[in-house]
């Protein structure tokens, strides 16, 4: 199990080896996705491995050795509705989509923003939920996109949050951290005047840190959705009837409310 914990800004050797990651991450889509398993493959082994990155309450985390969330019950309800059991796979979030492409794991559930770039490399299911991505702050900071302007944002590397920062505060004032925890810790220690993250994890940090932190307006909306390797047709046909079979019957709903006191899905 990969757990990163540092807590240092990114530098720029860090920011070449990501461009350089994402150019490997859209070769790899052509080169590797033909070994990624099958339908049939994952139904005969009896096993679904999911990619995530379990650092983001209340979606997918870890309470101890115990990996929990709301995307940790939905991905389990989808392998159960499979006929298969999950198998999950803790890795950074900027691994990911890349590590789905080498074929180590068939499945990514990890919040990610439907994209048009992250689709030329993987395929999406249809969206499992609908958020935003938030402001944070300490009380007497930015709370809106116009109050961004010249201030320093941290968020988590690889994220749709990354554009949005750049768009409202240029990529000068932007604080890439590997993980979430990091660019929290920024914001809280005041080495960052804001954090743009997403709504229900901002709320989570809310509910920890008290009178500390405020929560400003939504910058944008997205669909979030799940990834398969490229061209993974008979699991991404699976994924969705499996995906409508939840929603339609009440287990969505409830594993939804479990986590977030309302259904969080696309309307
Ligand atoms: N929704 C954002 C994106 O699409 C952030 C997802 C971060 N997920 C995570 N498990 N850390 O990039």
């Amino acid at each position: 199990m990969t757990h990163t914990t540092t807590r240092q800004p990114l530098t720029r050797l860090h920011l070449t080896r990501l461009t350089l990651t994402l150019g490997a991450l859209l070769g790899a889509a052509t080169l590797t996705s033909a070994q990624a398993r099958t339908l049939a493959e994952i139904k005969a082994s009896g096993t679904l491995k999911i990619g995530t990155n379990a650092e983001f309450k209340p979606f997918t985390y870890f309470e101890g050795n115990t990996m929990k969330g709301f995307e940790y019950d939905l991905g389990n309800a989808i392998a159960k509705q499979m006929g298969v059991k999950a198998e999950w796979i803790n890795q950074p979030f900027d691994n990911l989509l890349i590590g789905l492409n080498q074929n180590r794991f068939d499945l990514v559930i990890s919040s990610h923003g439907i994209t048009p770039e992250r689709a030329r490399a993987v395929d999406f299911s249809l969206p499992h939920y609908c958020s935003g991505g938030v402001i944070l702050s300490r009380p007497g900071g930015p709370k809106t996109a116009a109050d961004l302007k010249g201030k320093t944002v941290s968020t988590q590397v690889g994220t749709t949050y990354v554009d949005q920062i750049k768009k409202v505060t240029g990529d000068r004032n932007l604080r890439l951290f590997p993980n979430n925890a990091g660019a929290l810790q920024a914001l809280m220690s005041g080495r960052v005047d804001a954090m743009v993250n997403e709504k229900f994890y901002s709320l989570e940090a809310l509910k920890l840190n008290g009178k500390k932190l405020q929560q400003g307006e939504t910058l944008f909306q997205e669909k979030l959705g799940m990834a398969v390797a490229k061209g993974n047709k008979t699991l991404l046909g699976a994924v969705n009837a499996s995906l409508k079979t939840v929603q339609a019957n009440g287990t969505y709903a409830k594993i939804s409310r479990s986590h977030f006191g309302q259904d969080v899905r696309c309307r």
